[in-house]
C-alpha cells in the first residue's frame, strides 16, 4: 500500500486532536508527523495515546521556525500539510491581535514556503513551478472570515471576505496568503472554512465546555450581550470527515464551506446544555459524582448576562452545498445527539479538563470575567 506521510499542525489543540484520532482509526495509509507549539490551548495529553514512534511522531514546535520546519522535511516524506495550528480565540485576539497575527498569518507563510522548497520539481513551458506528485498544503479556516450576517442569508463560497475582529483577520490574511502562493506558484492548496465545532477535548474557554465546566462547578454562566447572537454548530468529527474529503479528493485552488445546517443562539445553547446535564444527572445517578455544587444549583438561575464582546458577530451560517455536491459529505450528527455525546465526554473525562486548566488558564478566567 502506498502510504502518505502527513504533517498535522496544531494537532495537540482541540479539531486537531480529534482529527488525528480519526485519520489513525479510519485509515491505514497515512503516517503522521505532529507539529505543535502546546500553547495553553495544547495538550500532549490529548494525543499521548496515539503517538507511537512509528505511525505517528510528535514533535514540539512552532510553525514560525523556518529551521524547524526544514528540518521535518528534511527528515520526513512529507507529502501532506494540514495546517491546524492557530490562536483560536476570539476574546484573546481582542486583548493581544499581535500574537494572532505571527501564528496565524506568518505561521503559514512560513509552511508553505517550506513546504514549496521541498515539493517543486521543475518547471513548465510558462515558467509556473511543476510539482510533486501527490502533495498538497491543506489551510483549516473559519467561517468567521466572512463577517457578520443579518437576520437572514448563508454563507457561500463566493460570499466577499469581511473579518471583523483581530482573530478572523487573521485567519483571512492567512486564507489569502494561500490564495496567493495557489495562484502565483500553482501550489496545490486547498482551504475548509468551517462554523463553530463542538465536541471532545473543546478548550474549556469556548462557550459549550465552558458551560459545562461552570455548570458542574455552580459557578455563573456568562452570556455575552442579551445572549441572541446566532453560531452553525458542527459536531466535531463531521468537521474531521470533511478535511480528509477534501484533502483527498478536493480540487487544487478551491474553497470549500463547512457546516452543520444548526443555527442556535447562545442563550438556547446555554440552556439546552443546562437542561440535558440535569436531565442526565436525574437519569444516571453515577454521574452527579463529578458535581462540584448542589443538584438543585444546575438550573438557569446560573445564567448571567454579562458585558457583550467588542465588535460581536451577530450571526454566522453556512451553506455547505459545494461539499455536499462536489464530495458527498453531509454534516451526520444531529445537534441533540451530538450535544449528550460532548456532555457525556465531559463527565467521563473531568481529568483532562483538570490538567489543561491547571495553568495559566485559572489567571485568565479571572481577567477575563472579573471585569464584566
Ligand atoms: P485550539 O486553540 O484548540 O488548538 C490550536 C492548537 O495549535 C493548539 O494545540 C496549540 O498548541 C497549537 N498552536 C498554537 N500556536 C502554535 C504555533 N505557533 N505553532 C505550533 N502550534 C501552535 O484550536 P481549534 O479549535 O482546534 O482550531 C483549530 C483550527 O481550526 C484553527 O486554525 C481554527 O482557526 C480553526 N477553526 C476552529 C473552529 C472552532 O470552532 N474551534 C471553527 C472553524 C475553524
Ligand atoms: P466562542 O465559543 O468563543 O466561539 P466564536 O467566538 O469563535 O464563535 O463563542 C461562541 C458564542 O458564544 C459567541 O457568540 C460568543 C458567546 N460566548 C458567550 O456568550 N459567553 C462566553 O463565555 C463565551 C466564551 C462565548
Amino acid at each position: 500500500m502506498l502510504k502518505r506521510t502527513y504533517l498535522v499542525t496544531g494537532g495537540a489543540g482541540f479539531i486537531g486532536a480529534n482529527y488525528v484520532k480519526y485519520l489513525l482509526s479510519q485509515f491505514d495509509d497515512v503516517n503522521l508527523i505532529i507539529l505543535d507549539a502546546l500553547t495553553y490551548a495544547g495538550n500532549y495529553g490529548t494525543i499521548a495515546g496515539d503517538v507511537d514512534g512509528q505511525r505517528c511522531q510528535f514533535v514540539k514546535g512552532d510553525i514560525c521556525d523556518k529551521d524547524l520546519v526544514t528540518s521535518l522535511f528534511e527528515k520526513y516524506p512529507i507529502d501532506v500539510v494540514v495546517n491546524f495550528a492557530a490562536e483560536s480565540h476570539v476574546d484573546r485576539s481582542i486583548v493581544n491581535p499581535r500574537l494572532f497575527l505571527e501564528t496565524n498569518i506568518l505561521g503559514t507563510q512560513n509552511l508553505m514556503d517550506v513546504a514549496r522548497q521541498f515539493w517543486v520539481t521543475g518547471k513548465d513551458d510558462n515558467g509556473y513551478p511543476t510539482w510533486k506528485k501527490g502533495v498538497r498544503y491543506h489551510q483549516v479556516s473559519t467561517d468567521e472570515v466572512y463577517g457578520s450576517l443579518g437576520a437572514t442569508g448563508f454563507f457561500t463560497e463566493t460570499t466577499a471576505l469581511d473579518p471583523r475582529s483581530p482573530y478572523s483577520a487573521s485567519k483571512t490574511s492567512a486564507d489569502l496568503i494561500v490564495r496567493a502562493y495557489s495562484e502565483t506558484y500553482k501550489l496545490p492548496a486547498t482551504i475548509t472554512r468551517c462554523s463553530n465545532n463542538y465536541g471532545p477535548y473543546h478548550f474549556p474557554e469556548k462557550l459549550i465546555p465552558l458551560i459545562i465546566k461552570n455548570i458542574l462547578e455552580g459557578k455563573p454562566l456568562p452570556v455575552y450581550g442579551d445572549g441572541s447572537n446566532v453560531r452553525d454548530w458542527l459536531y466535531v468529527e463531521d468537521h474531521c470527515k470533511a478535511i480528509e474529503a477534501v484533502v483527498r479528493k478536493g480540487k487544487p485552488g478551491e474553497v470549500y464551506n463547512v457546516g452543520g445546517h444548526n443555527e442556535k443562539q447562545n442563550i438556547e445553547i446555554v440552556r439546552l446544555t443546562i437542561a440535558t446535564i440535569r436531565r442526565l444527572m436525574e437519569e444516571e445517578p453515577a454521574y452527579r459524582a463529578v458535581l462540584k455544587t448542589d443538584l438543585s444549583n444546575v438550573s438557569e438561575g446560573l445564567i448571567t448576562y454579562v458585558q457583550d464582546r467588542l465588535g460581536h458577530d451577530k450571526r454566522y451560517a453556512i451553506d455547505p452545498t459545494k461539499m455536499k455536491e462536489e464530495l458527498g459529505w453531509y454534516p451526520e450528527t444531529a445537534f441533540e445527539a451530538g450535544i449528550v455525546k460532548t456532555i457525556r465526554w465531559y463527565l467521563e473525562n473531568q481529568s483532562w479538563v483538570d490538567e489543561v486548566t491547571s495553568g495559566e488558564y485559572q489567571n485568565y478566567y479571572e481577567r477575563m470575567y472579573s471585569n464584566r
